[in-house]
C-alpha cells in the first residue's frame, strides 16, 4: 500500500468540513473510461482521465463499487468489500489512483454497500452450507416459509427489481433479498455484521479515502417479526412508498448510522453521503442528525420535471429538510439509477438547453453538488435494443421494465466513431451510438459555447467568486414562470421557464446558459449575476 503523505496533497486532509460546498463527481466505473481494452471501464481509465477532472474543477470523486463481484447488479453485489475486482484493476492500482487524485487536489470517496452482500460472498456460501438455525445463517435473514410445507414466502414483500423479495433454498428455508436474489440482505441486529462493516470502512480509510457514499442507507434495519407490508402497485425502482412499506426507513437504521459516524469521526476530514429514498422532510432530516450522516442526496431535484413549481418545490423541501440539522443540502440532477436530465427535460436540443440552465441552478444552490459522469458533456440517455439490455430489472420484471442501462452508456472522450476513445476496442459493455463525435470531451474542449465549457466556467466561479459566500438563500421577486434567489455573498440566480425572454435583473453577469447580449434572458435558460 502507498501511504498517503498529507504534506503531498494540495489540501489539508484534516479540513473538517470541505464537503459542505464541494462539487463531487460520480464515476460509474464501468462507463467512465476503459484502461485495459476489455470494453469495461476501470481504475486505470480513471487515472488516465484525472487531468479532465482537474480541468473541470471538481473537488472530489465518488467511485461506484469496484470490489470483487459476480456483477448480477454491476458491482452492487459485493463478494468481498475489501479487495478490487480484477475487471477493474487491483489494490495497487487503487492506491496509485488515490495518490494521483490527491496530488491534483481531488478527494476520493468510495461506495459502501452495507445492506446486502453478493450470494458469492463467503458468508453467504457458508450460510447455505451450514443449514437452518446455524450462526452462519444468522448473518442473513433466513426464515421458514408460510403455508403447507412452508412453500409460501415468509411475508409479502416484493423485490425492488421485480418478483418476490424471498428466494427458497434446497433445505426449504427462504432468504430475504430486497434487490436481486444474488443480493441477500444482511441482518444488522447481528453484531458480527456491524463489526464487519466497520472493518471494511477502516480498510479503505486507512488507505486514505476521504469518505463514502452509502448505498441504500435507509435499508439496513428491518422491523421486528418482518410483518407483511401494505400491498402496493408500484413497489420498486428506488422510490419512496411511504410508511406502509416496511422494507425501508425503519428506526433501527439510525443506530447503524451512529456507528458509521463514530468510525468516521476517528478519521478527521472524512465524510459520508447517504442514498436515502425517504421523501418526508422530517424523516429524511433524522439521517442528518449531528451523530449520523454528513450529507444525504436530495432526490427531489433528481426526480423533478422541467416545471417551475416542481423545481421550486424541490429546492424548498430540500432546504427545509436540512434547516434543523447541521447538514447542508446536497443537490443531484442525474445518477446511474435514473434517466439523465437532458432526456428527462425533453431530450434533443430542448433537453440540452434546459440541462444547461439546470446546471446553473444546481451549482448556484447552497450546499454540496454531485455531478454524474457525462453531465459535463450534456450526455443524454440512449434507447438500447432488447438484446443489449443488462440491468437485472429487465429480466426480473418479465421484460416490462427496461431498467437503467440507458443512463449508463460509456462516456465519449474523442473521435468520431464508437467507442470514442472510451476503450481501445469499438465494442463496449453497453453499445455506444453513432453520431456522438460532437458530444466528445475533445470536441467540446475548445468550444466556448459547449456544455463542457459552461461547466468549467461555473465550477471555476463557484470556487473563486465571493458571490458564492454563505450558506443560505433568499427568494427574490421574479416574473411568472421564473425562479430567482440571492445568496448572502451577492450571487443572484435567475431561471426562466416562462416561455418567453425576460429582462435581466440588476447586477454584473457572471455566467449565463444562453446568450444574454440583448439584456434579456431567453426561455429555458439561467443566468448568474453578482449584485
Ligand atoms: C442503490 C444503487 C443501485 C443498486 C441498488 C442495490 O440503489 O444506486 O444502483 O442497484 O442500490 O444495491
Amino acid at each position: 500500500m502507498t501511504p498517503v503523505d498529507p504534506a503531498q496533497t494540495p489540501f489539508r486532509r484534516t479540513d473538517a468540513d470541505w464537503w459542505r460546498d464541494a462539487v463531487f463527481y460520480q464515476v460509474y466505473i464501468r462507463s467512465f473510461a476503459d484502461g485495459n481494452g476489455d470494453g469495461v471501464g476501470d481504475l486505470a481509465g480513471i487515472r488516465a482521465h484525472l487531468p479532465h477532472l482537474a480541468a473541470l474543477g471538481v473537488d472530489a470523486l465518488w467511485i461506484t463499487p469496484f470490489y470483487p463481484s459476480p456483477m448480477a447488479d454491476h458491482g452492487y453485489d459485493v463478494a468481498d468489500p475489501r479487495d478490487v475486482e480484477p475487471v477493474f484493476g487491483d489494490l495497487a492500482e487503487f492506491d496509485a489512483l488515490l495518490a494521483e487524485a490527491h496530488a491534483l487536489g481531488i478527494r476520493v470517496t468510495v461506495d459502501l454497500v452495507p445492506n446486502h452482500s453478493s450470494h458469492q460472498h463467503e458468508w453467504f456460501e457458508a450460510a447455505l452450507a451450514a443449514g437452518p438455525g446455524s450462526p452462519e445463517r444468522a448473518r442473513y435473514l433466513f426464515r421458514d416459509g408460510r403455508g403447507p410445507d412452508g412453500a409460501e414466502p415468509p411475508n409479502n414483500w416484493p423485490s425492488v427489481f421485480g418478483g418476490p423479495a424471498w428466494t427458497r433454498v434446497p433445505d426449504g428455508q427462504w432468504y430475504l433479498h430486497i434487490f436481486a436474489p444474488e443480493q441477500p440482505d444482511l441482518d444488522f441486529t447481528n453484531p458480527e455484521v456491524l463489526a464487519d462493516l466497520e472493518t471494511t470502512m477502516r480498510f479503505w480509510l486507512d488507505r486514505g479515502v476521504d469518505g463514502f457514499r452509502i448505498d441504500v442507507a435507509h435499508g439496513m434495519a428491518k422491523p421486528e417479526g418482518l410483518p407483511d407490508m401494505e400491498p402496493m402497485e408500484d413497489t420498486g425502482l428506488l422510490d419512496d412508498h411511504g410508511p406502509g412499506d416496511h422494507r425501508f426507513d425503519n428506526d433501527g437504521v439510525h443506530e447503524v448510522h451512529r456507528r458509521i459516524r463514530a468510525v468516521l469521526d476517528e478519521y478527521p476530514g472524512t465524510m459520508a453521503v447517504g442514498e436515502v429514498w425517504v421523501s418526508d422532510d422530517d424523516r429524511l432530516a433524522q439521517y442528518l442528525r449531528p451523530d449520523e450522516l454528513q450529507l444525504a442526496f436530495n432526490f427531489k431535484l433528481l426526480t423533478a420535471d422541467w416545471d417551475v413549481d416542481e423545481l421550486r418545490d424541490a429546492v424548498v423541501h430540500s432546504l427545509a429538510t436540512v434547516a434543523g440539522t447541521p447538514a447542508p443540502a446536497c443537490w443531484v440532477l442525474s445518477n446511474h439509477d435514473r434517466p439523465r436530465h437532458v432526456t428527462r427535460y425533453g431530450g434533443g436540443e430542448v433537453g440540452t438547453r434546459r440541462a444547461r440552465a439546470a446546471a446553473l441552478l444546481q451549482l448556484a444552490l447552497p450546499g454540496a453538488a454531485y455531478l454524474y459522469n457525462g453531465d459535463e458533456l450534456g450526455m443524454p440517455d440512449v434507447d438500447l435494443p432488447d438484446e443489449a439490455l443488462q440491468d437485472p430489472i429487465w429480466e426480473r420484471s418479465g421484460h416490462t421494465e427496461r431498467g437503467r442501462d440507458a443512463c449508463r452508456i460509456p462516456v465519449p472522450w474523442s473521435g468520431t466513431a464508437p467507442s470514442y476513445g472510451f476503450s481501445s476496442r469499438a465494442e463496449t459493455w453497453l453499445p455506444m451510438p453513432e453520431g456522438w463525435g460532437p458530444l466528445t470531451a475533445a470536441a467540446q474542449e475548445d468550444d466556448p459555447g459547449s456544455v463542457l465549457s459552461l461547466y468549467r466556467a461555473a465550477l471555476a466561479l463557484r470556487r473563486t467568486s465571493p458571490a458564492f459566500a454563505g450558506e443560505g438563500l433568499d427568494w427574490v421577486p421574479a416574473p411568472d414562470g421564473c425562479l430567482a434567489f440571492r445568496r448572502p455573498g451577492g450571487l443572484v440566480c435567475l431561471l426562466n421557464l416562462s416561455g418567453a425572454p425576460v429582462p435581466l435583473p440588476e447586477g454584473r453577469v457572471l455566467l449565463a446558459s444562453a446568450d444574454t447580449a440583448d439584456g434579456l434572458l431567453p426561455d429555458d435558460a439561467a443566468v448568474w449575476l453578482h449584485a
